[in-house]
């Protein structure tokens, strides 16, 4: 049994990528990536999911009612029979009724240490742009779930990234996204063990984060916060 994984993109997709990648690095992977779904037509995310044979769709949300995108995106999750959502670059805020149905099966990777640094309009280098005004020395992603409003719901992790003197907002965000791909495939991991019952989740605290974890794997996402820093 492998569970059925939906991931939401907007844009390049190269946390999808990571995941893609990381999965197929499993040995035994309790999950599958088997629907990429976008709100732009042109998104290099739909274009990655089309090279590795994954189901893509191009779900518009411009213009539309909330109860129409609802209505769409649930008969969609549901005829691909999706356990669990991760939201990789996704601009767009989840329908309530998406959020409900989907409660703590839904995250989000967020470029900065929320709850500061978040919210709406909080997305891409204005992120990164932020942290660097507020003079922060530290930074780096937070994977939370996902509720009603943007980068509010409960944190599940986060990895901490030093803020260089000298950096601009790209380098600090390049800084943070490697570290995103390597955090957020550990915890679509995580929760596609936990779900598909391998194991039961328990609270774990690497540095700084309360994170839902298999017990038996928490040592995996250690080594990859250590060697984080180390590559650092
Ligand atoms: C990442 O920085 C992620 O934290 C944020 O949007 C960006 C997506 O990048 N939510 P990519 O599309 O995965 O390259």
């Amino acid at each position: 049994m492998s569970l059925p994984v939906a991931v939401f993109a907007s844009g390049s997709g190269s946390n999808l990528q990571a995941i893609l990648d990381y999965h197929a690095s499993l040995a035994a992977p309790r999950w599958r990536v088997e629907l990429v779904v976008s709100d732009q037509g042109d998104a290099k995310a739909l274009e990655r999911a089309r090279r590795a044979g994954i189901r893509s769709r191009f779900l518009p949300v411009s213009g539309r009612s909330s109860r129409d995108v609802a209505g769409e995106t649930l008969s969609l999750l549901r005829s691909a029979d999706i356990g669990f959502i991760a939201l990789a670059g996704y601009l767009r805020l989840i329908p309530a009724r998406v959020v409900g149905a989907f409660r703590e099966r839904m995250v989000n990777i967020h470029p900065a240490l929320l709850p500061a640094f978040g919210g709406k309009g909080m997305y891409g280098m204005r992120v990164h742009e932020a942290v660097l005004a507020a003079g922060a020395r530290v930074t780096g992603p937070t994977v939370h779930f996902v509720d009603e409003e943007y980068d509010r719901g409960p944190i599940i992790a986060q990895w901490p990234v030093p803020v260089r003197t000298g950096d601009s907002p790209h380098t600090l965000a390049a800084r943070v996204l490697r570290v995103e791909h390597l955090l957020y495939p550990r915890v679509v991991d995580q929760f596609g063990r936990a779900l598909a019952r391998e194991c039961r989740p328990t609270p774990f605290s690497p540095p700084g984060a309360a994170f839902l974890a298999c017990s038996q794997t928490t040592g995996d996402v250690e080594r990859a916060i250590t060697a984080g820093f180390a590559q650092d």
